[in-house]
């Protein structure tokens, strides 16, 4: 049977390099991109593209049936910071396009699922670091809430009807090729185009807040090392922590400054910065590790270079 994947989210910071990713393992037309909206040119002609709302579920049933689907990426969400600003929508959003993957599923018309859940799952009662795969979560935005109560039924519907649904508590992305949009780890994008065209940054959060990231090269090839597992090494149906690094808005700085010895960062923290004073600082990713192999590649400073590098 050949393998027809759908990407859900296409357009975004994670979905534009997977699409590019696994376009590239598998072919350009085993690879069928959608989003709500157009996006990137590049990636829109790099291969089948499809106008799709991942709540409609009759409009997702259609694609699915056309293209013959058999594996799903489910890549659309809101992010913690935009999801506090519209906490309804956010919640109809992450929830009901779990909900009618996880269906199709169920009702065997696709045999694989990825869906990503988020460091946002645990709360200010987590342990903050090397914070282990199992811990008090009790997440406090409408992202992390929307993506505790995912996981569940992720797992939920693994055992009851047997779906091959996988995912990744992915961390603060990093990446030149795209930018991301509405989350609290955003700054650590951002922060590198600012030093490239104006030398300077501001920070939202403050600069001795220690988060969890990771680039985005890792993250896709995690996503794909996960995906490409045997079933029965993936022993976690809800969400495997995953983890490469940690570091401070006056860390990344200074990796910056490295290269860049003018550059200048000021931290005016905002509504963002309570956010992340109730995500981990670190991650204790060794499920991954023992269970399907996972190695991080990319440190701070490796981070730093390319994505210097690229964006001049
Ligand atoms: N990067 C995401 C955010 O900041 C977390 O998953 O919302």
């Amino acid at each position: 049977m050949q393998n027809y994947i759908l990407i859900i989210g296409a357009c975004g910071q994670i979905g534009t390099e997977l699409t590019y990713a696994l376009r590239e393992k598998y072919g350009a037309d085993q690879v069928i991109a959608s989003d709500i909206r157009e996006g990137n040119k590049d990636l829109m002609e790099s291969g089948p593209f499809e106008i799709l709302d991942a709540t409609d579920y009759d409009a997702l049933e259609e694609v699915v049936a056309y293209y013959e689907i058999n594996e799903v990426y489910l890549m659309a969400a809101m992010l913690s910071a935009t999801a506090e600003k519209f906490p309804e929508r956010a919640w109809s959003l992450n929830m009901n396009s779990l909900f009618n993957v996880l269906n199709l599923g169920k009702e065997k018309k696709i045999t694989k699922i990825f869906w990503p859940s988020s460091i946002a799952v645990f709360g200010a009662n987590t342990p903050k670091n090397n914070t282990p795969q199992s811990a008090i979560m009790e997440p406090s935005t409408v992202y992390g809430i929307s993506k505790q109560s995912g996981e569940r039924w992720c797992e939920y519907n693994h055992r009851k009807y047997g779906v091959d649904v996988r995912s990744l508590r992915y961390p603060g992305l990093i990446s030149w090729k795209t930018m991301p949009g509405g989350g609290t780890t955003d700054y650590a994008v951002e922060i590198y185009h600012k030093a490239l065209s104006d030398g300077r940054y501001t920070c939202f959060l403050k600069e001795d807040t220690a988060l969890p990231m990771m680039f985005m090269d890792d993250a896709i090839r995690a996503t794909m090392e996960l995906m490409d597992s045997e079933g029965k090494n993936i022993k976690i149906r809800s969400s495997y922590n995953l983890s490469a690094m940690s570091f401070t808005p006056a860390e990344i700085a200074n990796s910056i400054r490295k290269r860049l010895p003018e550059f200048q960062m000021t931290c005016q923290p905002d509504f963002r910065q309570n956010i992340a004073d109730t995500w981990p600082s670190s991650i204790d990713d060794s499920k991954a590790k023992s269970d399907w192999g996972w190695k991080a590649e990319f440190d701070l400073d490796a981070t730093t270079e390319t994505m210097l590098k690229n964006l001049k």
